[in-house]
């Protein structure tokens, strides 16, 4: 594949990447992009690490196609499941020059100097906790770091469902972070390490006792490719510089029309594709 310059690539099962690309397009806001949302076969938190692998495969193979040089796996399921595999066995022989990044690694980074009782709480899908992504890279960056996770299964159910303001999500969102205090009380920084959160954070903030902070993973993401870029200036003069944003998902454009202006607060056009 020959050196493409095209825009940035972001990807998400469904919606929550949203979050992660408004944070993006704040601090790099002259490159292009290209948002897609796998909608049509979100979640993908309860999925087998093969079903995630080749369903991100598919969207990153998309985006390169589409011109992409660089693509964001701005959902923490995917990073933990797939990002790996794509970057050493695939890349290579898809397209050598391209990038994949993810999410996981730039919030890593940034949580040691965030704690300071060195017991932190990780907040994700299913997928992301039995994965353990989250204490294994917490481990090699911060050994005195003591992680346990909970898995949160309801909870981008309620975001996708644009129930994440409603009375009834109150139950879902204090038995989870309750049943994670109870496993260490000595947490003193909660990681929402789901990219569909943010949109719950008006609850979260609400059930996580004073004293606790809540690390969401837009700004550091956003931070960590700003500062990629200054460190790649073979990738930075790939990436296409125009302000524009293009939106792809998989399941009908309409639907992902008005859930997006939920999720950026703006009207945005969007196409639909198919993955294979
Ligand atoms: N937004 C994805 C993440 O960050 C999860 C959504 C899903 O389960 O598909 O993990």
């Amino acid at each position: 594949m020959k050196q493409t310059v095209g825009p940035i690539g972001v990807f998400d099962s469904g919606y929550g990447g949203l979050t992660i690309l408004g944070k993006i397009r704040e601090s790099l806001p002259q490159y292009n992009y290209i948002y897609l949302g796998d909608n049509a076969r979100t979640p993908y938190g309860t999925r087998s690490f093969e079903v995630v692998y080749q369903f991100t495969l598919e969207a990153v193979r998309k985006l390169f196609e589409l011109g992409c040089p660089l693509v964001i796996l701005a959902c923490n399921t995917a990073s933990a499941k797939a990002l790996r595999s794509i970057q050493q066995c695939d890349l290579p022989h898809l397209a050598p020059a391209n990038r994949v990044l993810g999410v996981i690694r730039p919030t890593v980074e940034a949580i040691g100097t965030v704690t300071r009782s060195r017991h932190v709480g990780v907040l994700a899908t299913v997928g992301t906790i039995k994965s353990d992504s989250y204490p294994l890279e917490i481990k090699k960056l911060y050994p005195d770091i003591h992680v346990t996770g909970q898995a949160c299964p309801l909870w981008v159910p309620l975001v996708e469902n644009r129930e994440y303001a409603s009375d009834g999500a109150d139950y879902f969102v204090s038995k989870y972070i309750d049943s994670l205090l109870d496993k260490d009380p000595l947490i003193d920084t909660f990681i929402l390490g789901c990219t569909h959160y943010p949109l719950l954070m008006e609850k979260i903030r609400r059930f996580t006792p004073p004293g606790i902070r809540l690390v969401a993973q837009g700004e550091y993401v956003a931070a960590s490719l700003k500062d990629y870029l200054h460190r790649h200036p073979e990738m930075k003069s790939r990436c296409s510089v125009g302000g524009q944003c293009e939106f792809l998902t998989t399941e009908s454009a309409a639907k992902f029309q008005e859930s997006a202006s939920v999720f950026l607060q703006q009207e945005v056009s969007v196409r639909r594709i198919v993955l294979e």
